[in-house]
């Protein structure tokens, strides 16, 4: 939950007094176990504004490695939580270049960030007040930053506290990112977001229109008419985000965006080749990345990389050589899966560390490997998966992923 920040917390953090106390905050280490006796300090010095600049220090430390910037904005816990990681929101506001954009929910501006450096106009509205007067500050943040050798200067974005289901701006793109909990839950139903999605699309008919939701989202019930992009980041799916047919590419329904920090982001859709050959298995079997798994472009990815499938239900491929960017796992021996047998071929080949990665079986990886029980010194991976009927065992050595 975190300090509940009120407007005047912000508009104190804000001021030249505020900053000077953050700073001198900042200075304390602030850990678990120094936290009381560092509260104490602040409050002797600062009074009742101690609780806000303690969590906004600690808030900042642990920002920075998702927002850009984040030493120097303010936040709570929940927005946080809920800002679009810096990486994600720059690759989308790269597809909204040019245009002008109105940020529905933008919160404490983690979109408004990079939607300033690319777009000609931007304007971000929120229900919160207390957020919106947090994003203010941060995009005075991010216009005193400037440019900087990757990215453009930003521009000015106008901040307003309105409801998205009331349209205020006419002919600009909308972006919205409902919030995902209701009644203190995560939901992953549409109609439960913050606001409800089908109450978006019912205000912005005939727009275009971008949404940012869960990954988990049903794509099937939702019988969206544009394009659904599927992004991970350094390997974890971090969104599904929907664009309406006007920022739809044509033909391309569905997308997976692999961001990976530091390498420039792959992406492959659903109108790319998909042809791949039926065929035994290679020298390695490769777990594509989950963006890939979740859009339902395996094929198209193994076509892209001479790879094929284990089998055709199963998202596991398998081919002569790993592309650049994953692990990939070389194929050692097969086996039926019987686990006393197993059990003695590990001990002959002195398995140590055993990872279980298991796709299309029913079993407990963690259970596997207690009655496996593996006592030896050789790191090996199993990989369990099935092949038309029958459950499949490849023992495997594990590779790091290469360079991109
Ligand atoms: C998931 S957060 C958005 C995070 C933002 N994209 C970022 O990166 O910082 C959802 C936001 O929607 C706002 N919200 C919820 N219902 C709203 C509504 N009906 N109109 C406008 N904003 C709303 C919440 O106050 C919250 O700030």
């Amino acid at each position: 939950m975190g300090y509940a920040f009120a407007r005047a917390d912000v508009a104190f953090l804000g001021s030249a007094a505020g900053r000077a106390a953050l700073a001198a905050t900042a200075e304390l280490p602030l850990t678990d176990g120094s936290l009381l006796a560092d509260l104490g300090r602040v409050r002797r010095a600062h009074g009742a504004a101690a609780a806000a600049l303690v969590e906004t220090v600690r808030l900042r430390r642990r920002a920075v490695v998702k927002l850009d910037g984040a030493g120097e904005w303010l936040l709570t816990d929940d927005a946080l939580q809920q800002a679009t990681p810096s990486a994600v929101a720059r690759h989308r506001a790269a597809r909204l270049a040019g245009r002008e954009v109105h940020d529905v929910t933008c919160s404490i501006g983690g979109e408004l960030a990079a939607l300033a450096r690319t777009c000609t106009a931007v304007i971000g509205s929120d229900v919160d007040p207390v957020r919106l007067a947090m994003a203010a500050h941060n995009l005075a943040a991010v216009r005193a930053a400037g440019p900087d050798a990757a990215r453009p200067e930003p521009g000015p974005v106008a901040l307003v506290r309105a409801d998205a289901l009331t349209p205020c701006t006419r002919d600009t793109v909308i972006v919205a990112d409902p919030g995902r909990r209701a009644g203190g839950r995560r939901t992953h139903d549409p109609a439960a977001l913050q606001p409800p999605l089908p109450d978006l699309r019912t205000a912005y008919a005939g727009r275009d229109l971008v949404v940012k939701c869960a990954p988990g989202l049903d794509f099937a019930r939702l019988d969206w008419p544009g394009e659904i992009e599927v992004t991970s980041l350094d390997g974890g799916v971090r969104e599904a985000c929907l664009w309406s047919p006007g920022l739809a590419e044509p033909k391309v329904t569905r997308r997976a965006t692999v961001l990976r920090t530091g390498q420039p982001p792959s992406t492959l859709t659903d109108a790319d080749p998909d042809d791949i050959p039926e065929r035994e298995p290679g020298s390695w079997i490769v777990d594509p990345d989950g963006a890939v798994v979740r859009a339902g472009l395996v094929r198209q990815y193994a076509a892209r990389h001479d790879l094929w499938q284990l089998d055709p239900r199963i998202a596991y491929l398998t081919g002569a050589a790993v592309p650049p960017g994953i692990r990939g796992f070389r194929i050692l021996d097969r086996f039926e899966f019987r686990e006393k047998p197993l059990r003695a071929e590990l001990r002959r080949r002195d398995c140590g560390p055993l990872e279980i990665l298991v796709r299309g079986v029913d079993l407990d990886p963690d259970r596997l490997r207690r009655t496996l029980a593996p006592t030896g010194r050789t790191p090996y991976t199993l990989v369990i998966t099935r092949i038309g009927r029958a459950a499949a065992v490849f023992l495997c050595t594990a590779t790091p992923a290469t360079p991109g």
